[in-house]
């Protein structure tokens, strides 16, 4: 199966990566949903935008505790990495990703698309000014506008919060012309994301699924299904890609 998968890699015009939560589970984030899901200890209600504007300071500090006091010192692993020397060797067009922890950046991949956002950045609510994480002190919460005064939020969508652009039209752009898709890490729960595997499947890919677990996906879409955690399946492609 891993060479099957490595051939299929090597022959496309075009492979793109789609990642969820399951990537940055061995760099320590905790998936969303299974066994030690954030939505196990976390109501998502506190990460839906209604919730946000009528309780920004609740929300706020769940917000750095998860977001940022946990996230703030995680590093990317192998399959990051992996990922990134694919996308290196030309072998990869782009990486898109659910995931906002800003993990694919920092293993080198150039080609993102972030089609949640992510955390690196804060946007003023009133005049949409951005700011980087770094510039802004999260010990006063909700943090303030440098510009306007206005409130910051994070640069990611909340639940009921359209897709951010260009990183979604430029995701579904990237899924139509892709020949290869690999799909590492997600449930499939969530729309619209949940639409790019089936999007590129109809467009003819071939769908290679990187997950321990078997997902929305692996009976509809899945052509060659690596049931592994990411670090394993992703060395071991390598390895199969270094022989051919
Ligand atoms: N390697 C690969 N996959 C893994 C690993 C691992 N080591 N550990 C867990 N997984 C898989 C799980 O089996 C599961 O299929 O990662 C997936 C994590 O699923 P979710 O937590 O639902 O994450 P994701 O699919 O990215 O969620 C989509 O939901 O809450 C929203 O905005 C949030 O972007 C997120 C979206």
């Amino acid at each position: 199966m891993y060479a099957r998968a490595a051939q299929m890699i090597m022959s496309a015009k075009r492979c793109t990566a789609f990642t969820g939560a399951g990537i940055s589970v061995e760099s320590g984030i905790p998936p969303f949903r299974g066994k030690n899901g954030l939505w196990n200890k976390y109501d998502p209600e506190t990460f839906d935008i209604r919730y946000f504007y009528t309780h920004t300071r609740q929300s706020w500090e769940i917000i750095r505790e998860i977001f940022y006091t946990l996230f703030g010192r995680v590093q990317p692993n192998a399959a990051h990495y992996a990922l990134a020397e694919l996308e290196a060797n030309n072998r990869l067009q782009s990486v898109i990703t659910q995931n906002v922890d800003n993990l694919h950046h920092d293993a080198g991949s150039r080609r993102v698309h972030e089609f949640h956002g992510s955390l690196k950045r804060l946007v003023c609510l009133d005049c949409q000014a951005k700011y980087p994480i770094s510039e802004i002190d999260l010990a006063i919460l909700p943090p303030r506008c440098i510009t306007c005064d206005g409130i910051l939020k994070p640069d990611v969508i909340f639940f009921g919060e359209a897709i951010p652009e260009p990183a979604g039209t430029h995701s579904f752009n990237e899924t139509k012309k892709a020949d290869c898709f690999l799909l590492i890490g997600t449930t499939g729960s969530v729309a619209p994301a949940n639409m790019i595997p089936s999007a590129a499947k109809s467009n003819g890919a071939v769908i290679i699924e990187i997950n321990p677990h078997r997902s929305e996906y692996t009976a509809s879409v899945t052509d060659i299904f690596l049931k592994e955690k990411a670090t394993v399946a992703m060395e071991r492609l390598m390895e199969e890609i270094d022989k051919l």
